[in-house]
């Protein structure tokens, strides 16, 4: 029997609960060179975890996240803290010699991103991974698009729209850490636009070189104080939009939103090329949509692809039957199905994104606030 990569997840919330289906499912449904074992859950909430740890079955549970970094028996850490906590708690886990896979952004901030690629450069040395949680990578869509792009179906890359439109910012909602600069860094901003910059640089395989003007907005200013009548500041926006360009010459749309209703979680990017395009929508997350030029005016169009096929779509055979779909967890799942076969040097099924690869999200990130708050254009390498 392998043995199993003692794991420890740092975060009980929102992507404590999905971290955890997914440390729990992944060796029933792949076959890992080595599972992992759910070895202690840290968070700061401590009346609810020890319900949470039993409930998910993590063995331990601390209030005191350092302990995970002092415990000598835990390989890997899951960082899954609002962006505030990243640098902190990574750079330390990394230093305590363990593998280190972060929520995403990066971070809240450019510098703390920056402090957290050189940690992961130095643990590289000595055969430390990283990994970041842009989730939407392992959709078996995302998985196809990105394989049809690198079988040149599309050929020279003209066009990327990428959106991420959701609805549940409106007045109505508390200030949250994700309406705070000090803990989120940014609003829908890192939030959403990080996804989706991911998601165009994955696909696509290009570098972004310039943003060419951007408009950041923050429609609610005022936000109750979750808990009291009180009011406090949201210092964060609640939509970004820019223009931008790649290396390869192709030009860029995104937008990214919290007041978009009837929107829920709609992230979806279009890619247009010299020989046909591609479109995936969130929302429909099964389907990839094709068009290929070469099937000429009279029968082109959008073709619609079922995802879900054993052999042929990236994840689909650890799954169901075809078209017996997937859904949001999966995602998950299939990442840590990758973490696990890199932290076995094994190669993942697709490229998972590490340190230094959403570090250069998160400078996309940056260029697009500066172009915002400047009125200008912002050439990439202004931004280090
Ligand atoms: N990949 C995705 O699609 C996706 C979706 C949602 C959130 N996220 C990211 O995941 C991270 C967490 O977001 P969430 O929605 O789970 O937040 P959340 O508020 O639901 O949960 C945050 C958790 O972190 C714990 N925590 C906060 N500060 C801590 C500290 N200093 N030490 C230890 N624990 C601490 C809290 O107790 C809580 O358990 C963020 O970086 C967010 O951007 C990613």
């Amino acid at each position: 029997m392998a043995k199993p990569i003692q794991s420890a997840l740092i975060g009980q919330k929102f992507m404590g609960r999905a971290h955890s289906n997914a440390f729990g499912q992944v060796a029933k449904f792949f076959d890992l060179p080595r599972p992992p074992a759910l070895h202690t859950v840290a968070a700061r909430d401590g009346a609810e975890l020890a319900a949470f740890a039993e409930r998910w079955g993590w063995a331990n549970h601390t209030t005191r996240w350092r302990d995970v970094a002092a415990d000598p028996e835990i390989e890997l850490v899951d960082v899954a803290t609002p962006n505030h906590v990243h640098a902190e708690q990574s750079i330390a886990l990394l230093e305590a010699g363990k593998h280190v896979a972060c929520e995403k952004p990066l971070a809240g901030t450019l510098a703390d991103a920056r402090a957290m690629r050189a940690a992961a450069k130095r643990a590289a040395k000595k055969g430390r991974k990283t990994f970041v949680w842009f989730n939407y990578r392992r959709a078996p869509a995302i998985g196809l698009a990105y394989r049809l792009i690198r079988e040149k179906r599309i050929g020279r890359v003209y066009h990327v729209r990428a959106t991420y439109l959701q609805s549940w910012g409106g007045p109505g909602t508390p200030l949250v850490w994700r309406f705070q600069k000090k803990h989120a860094g940014s609003g829908a901003h890192g939030d959403l636009n990080a996804h989706i910059i991911d998601l165009a640089r994955f696909l696509t395989g290009e570098e972004i070189v310039e943003i060419h003007g951007a408009v950041s907005r923050t429609f609610i200013q005022s936000r109750t104080i979750p808990g009291t009548r009180r009011k406090g500041r949201s210092d964060v926006d609640d939509a970004v939009l820019f223009l931008a360009s790649f290396k390869g010459g192709a030009v860029a749309s995104f937008e990214a939103t919290r007041v978009a209703a009837p929107h829920q979680n709609a992230n979806s990017i279009e890619i247009n090329g010299e020989k046909g395009s591609l479109r995936f929508d969130f929302e429909d997350m099964n389907l990839l949509r094709f068009h290929d030029a070469s099937d000429g005016d009279r029968e082109g169009g959008w073709r619609r692809i079922m995802c879900t096929s054993a052999g042929n779509h990236p994840y689909a055979e650890a799954w169901w039957p075809d078209a017996h779909i997937l859904g949001y967890e999966h995602g998950f799942t299939n990442m840590l199905a990758d973490v696990c076969r890199v932290i076995a040097r094994k190669k993942p099924e697709l490229p998972i994104p590490d340190f230094e690869d959403a570090y250069q999200t998160q400078r996309v990130l940056e260029a697009a606030l500066l172009s915002a708050r400047n009125r200008t254009a912002v050439k990439l390498s202004e931004v280090r």
